[in-house]
Parts: structure tokens; C-alpha cells; sequence
């Protein structure tokens, strides 16, 4: 019997983001969204049990129990995770509670989870993205507990690249997470047969954009997919469009703190990403971004912003063929570059079921579990030996990119800054949004910077 419990955050603040089919402009699309799929679900009577257990408290989770605390619930990436906890349990037979606390981007899930951090009740373990938000919020802070044994148990040193051991290890070598997947942000995912009809190529410059926008809309097609409702994707748009501005060595400067965030190259970010907004969906606050893929993939718009999770939505979800239903591209102007998002998870200090935990995380690191999340996911592995005869087209082009382009950390997902200049940022990235001001954007990022890059 299957005794994967999973759990959907229930606090006031979350409910939107747990989804509510009656409010999704999407319902037709999602038709297998998980929040409206249990009403014939065989195993209803573990789903009756999972009301009583509640993320936010948990004192509701069964003490024997491995708690793995993640934000993916739904269209895409939730399959990948289940097929893991399978894995899991087939091979050690634990009790897993999956405590998934929905919202892209993780945003409500660390909210909930650095309320459980502090109050001292930590999950078994937990989704953190290797960089900045896993060495500058809590190893900083002393709450996570060192995998060089781990590592050294696996012989995992020599396994994933050196560039993902030296995002999730301390300045004392200490190494914090299992890396699970490496997924990209500058996607820019295209519905090919609007193109085609439009009689125009998908763009791979800002000049291209704007030149290709005005056919497509001509044509009835909305250019630019935007779902803005969690404010994350307007920071992931403009990691993308920044990078397509700055290019990699000034990007890299400007989050060591060594460049000027009021340079001419960060405000032109603002100008393009102005220009470009023109083109895209009135709707764009009500949508997600699932919302948002699914224009593309329904071929009501042309051009979606995403990182490669949107793939695991199309492949995995929707079942569309890559390079037949969608394409993908380089977001304008960073061909050659790749913003790595990376998932990881770590061993929280005083975790329960500890050993478990552990065993979670060499399902994690391990060559099976990760051909087997990843194709569904829409990531590459983590690893260096992964099966690439397992990927779709999409991963196997990804994952020779990732091995030729120049890598850069994500912003969006906290990986390029401390969490502190991230939350700057957003906000300087929202108020544009409203205001539409890019001096005042880039005199906001510098001040952000002043406090807490230098
Ligand atoms: C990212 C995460 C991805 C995916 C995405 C959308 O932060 O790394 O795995 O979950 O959010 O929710």
C-alpha cells in the first residue's frame, strides 16, 4: 500500500496558491491538477487522514514518519517528486509524509518554513536551492548539519561539477546539500506553429523581439505570456532580460558588489524590459506561471519567459512533443549563457528521523533517482554520469549547453544574492512594474546593494 501522505498548506495565506479549480482560468488544462484530482482516488483513506496533518504545525506529523519539505504540488512537478518518494520507500520503507506547500518559486513554502526553523521544528528535510539562500540564511545560522560524511559514504565528490559542490560547501569545506537536478531560467519557450503563421523566426536578440512582436500580434497572437499573480516570475523576466543587457562578467560583478547597479546597462534592463512588456496578456495578474506556459502551449500566445520547469509542464503534464508543440530558445540576447537553478535538499540540525532523512538524500544524489526525477521534471541531472538516452530533445540540448555555455546564478532563485538583496530586488522590481521607471529601479537596486552586497 502506497503511504506517501501529502499535504497542502492550509494557513489563510496559502490558499490561493493551493489552487481552486472554480478560479483557475486554466481548469480545462490543468484538468489533472492535483488539488481537484481525489474525489476517486482509491487511496482516499490516506488523503482523510492528511486533513489532520498540517505543515505549518508539526506536531500533526507522525513522529516516524520522514517529512520532505518542497513547494512542488502540481503541473509537472509533482510527478517528479512522487516518482522519488517512490523510489524511496520501495528501497527503505519508510513512512513519508510529502509536506509540499504549493506557490511557485518556493515563496510560501520558505515562508513556512523559516517559521518552523525558528520555532526550533524543522521538517526531516527540506528544498533549498544551492548558493547564497542555503550558506547565507541557514548554514550561517548554524542550523544545518554538515554531508561531507555523506559525500564521502557515496563518493560523491567527484560526481556532480565543481561549480555545484562550491555553491552548497562553506569557506570551511563543509558541504550542505544534495544538488538533484540543474534547471535553466533563460528559456524563452515559443509555440512554433505561431511563428509559422505569423511567417516570422523566434527571436534570439532584444532587436529580433521587437521586430518579430508586432506580426504576431497582427496575427491575433498574444506575443508574450506573462502571469505575474506571484510576483516571482517578474523577477525571473528580469534576471533574463538583465543578462541579455549586462552580459555575464558585469552580471557577476554587479552581485559580488563590485559594479554599479545605476550602471547604463542595468537601466537599459528596465528600458527593454518596458518595451518588450508592450507586447504581452491583459490577464497577466490573474495568471500563475503554469497559467501563463499554458497560453503558449494552447498557441494563444508566442513567447513564454520560463525556466525549464514550464518543459516539465508541457512533456510531462500536458503531454506536448517538443520541437513539434513548443519550442525553446535562449531568452533574447544570452545565447551562450546559462542561468543555473539549482534544487537541493539538506539535512536540517535536530532533524527528525534523521537516518531516514539521510537515506532521502542518497535516493537524491543518486544515478537512479535522478534519471528518474529529472526527465519528468523538465531539469538535466545533477551528476556527471547521468543516462542522457533517458531525456527527451529538450534535455539532451539543455544538458550540452550546460556543459558549453558560460554558467551564472539565478537571482530569482536565490542563488546569485543573500536573501536580503533578493528581497530589495523584488521590491525594486515590482514598484517598476507599477511606476515603469528604470532610473529610479536601478538607483533602489544600488541602494539595495550598498546594505547588503559590499
Ligand atoms: C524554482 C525551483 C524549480 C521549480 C520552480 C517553479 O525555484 O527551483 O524546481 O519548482 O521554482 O516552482
Amino acid at each position: 500500500m502506497k503511504r506517501v501522505l501529502t499535504l497542502c498548506a492550509a494557513a489563510a495565506l496559502l490558499l490561493a496558491a493551493c489552487g481552486d479549480a472554480d478560479e483557475d482560468p486554466l481548469a480545462d488544462i490543468n484538468g489533472d491538477d492535483p488539488a481537484t484530482e481525489d474525489a476517486d482516488d482509491p487511496e482516499e483513506e490516506d488523503e482523510a487522514a492528511v486533513d489532520d496533518i498540517d505543515p505549518e504545525d508539526p506536531d500533526t506529523v507522525p513522529s516516524d514518519a520522514v517529512e520532505i519539505f518542497s513547494w512542488w504540488t502540481g503541473a509537472g512537478e509533482e510527478a517528479g517528486l512522487l516518482a522519488l518518494i517512490d523510489i524511496f520507500e520501495d528501497e527503505y520503507g519508510y513512512e513519508v509524509v510529502n509536506s509540499a506547500v504549493a506557490g511557485g518559486a518556493g515563496t510560501d513554502a520558505q515562508a513556512v518554513l523559516t517559521s518552523r526553523m525558528q520555532a526550533g521544528q524543522p521538517p526531516s528535510t527540506f528544498q533549498i536551492h544551492a548558493g547564497r539562500a542555503l550558506l547565507d540564511q541557514w548554514v550561517a545560522a548554524d542550523a544545518m548539519e554538515p554531508l561531507n560524511f555523506l559525500y564521502d559514504e557515496e563518493g560523491w565528490w567527484d560526481t556532480f561539477p565543481d561549480e555545484l559542490l562550491e555553491m552548497t560547501t562553506d569557506e570551511d569545506g563543509n558541504i550542505y546539500s544534495v544538488p538533484v537536478n540543474v534547471h535553466r531560467s533563460n528559456v524563452l519557450f515559443t509555440n512554433l506553429a505561431a511563428f509559422e503563421t505569423a511567417g516570422v523566426e523566434p527571436p534570439t536578440t532584444f532587436e529580433e523581439f521587437l521586430e518579430v512582436a508586432p506580426a504576431l500580434e497582427a496575427e491575433g497572437i498574444t506575443p508574450l505570456a506573462l502571469g505575474d499573480n506571484e510576483t516571482w516570475t517578474l523577477l525571473h523576466t528580469w534576471e533574463t532580460v538583465l543578462l541579455g543587457a549586462t552580459g555575464p562578467d558585469l552580471y557577476n560583478d554587479l552581485f559580488a558588489g563590485e559594479a554599479d547597479w545605476t550602471s547604463p546597462e542595468v537601466v537599459e534592463s528596465f528600458e527593454v524590459m518596458e518595451q518588450m512588456f508592450e507586447y504581452i496578456n491583459d490577464d497577466h495578474s490573474a495568471r500563475n506561471w503554469q497559467d501563463a506556459a499554458a497560453l503558449v502551449a494552447e498557441g494563444d500566445a508566442a513567447m513564454n519567459i520560463m525556466g525549464d520547469w514550464a518543459q516539465g509542464y508541457f512533456s510531462t503534464d500536458l503531454e506536448l512533443e517538443p520541437g513539434v508543440d513548443f519550442g525553446w530558445e535562449p531568452t533574447p540576447n544570452t545565447g551562450g549563457n546559462f542561468i543555473t537553478v539549482v534544487d537541493t535538499f539538506g539535512l536540517p540540525d535536530g532533524a527528525p528521523s534523521r537516518e531516514g532523512a539521510i537515506d532521502w538524500l542518497r535516493v537524491l544524489g543518486s544515478v537512479e533517482g535522478q534519471d528518474t526525477f529529472n526527465p519528468l521534471k523538465g531539469s538535466i541531472p545533477a551528476r556527471l554520469d547521468g543516462d542522457l538516452s533517458v531525456y527527451n530533445q529538450y534535455g539532451q540540448d539543455t544538458y550540452e549547453d550546460f556543459q558549453s555555455d558560460t554558467l551564472v546564478p539565478s537571482l530569482a532563485h536565490n542563488s546569485a544574492a543573500p536573501p536580503n538583496f533578493t528581497d530589495a530586488a523584488m521590491a525594486a522590481v515590482v514598484q517598476w512594474m507599477s511606476q515603469r521607471d528604470a532610473e529610479v529601479a536601478a538607483q533602489q537596486l544600488e541602494q539595495g546593494a550598498a546594505d547588503y552586497l559590499r
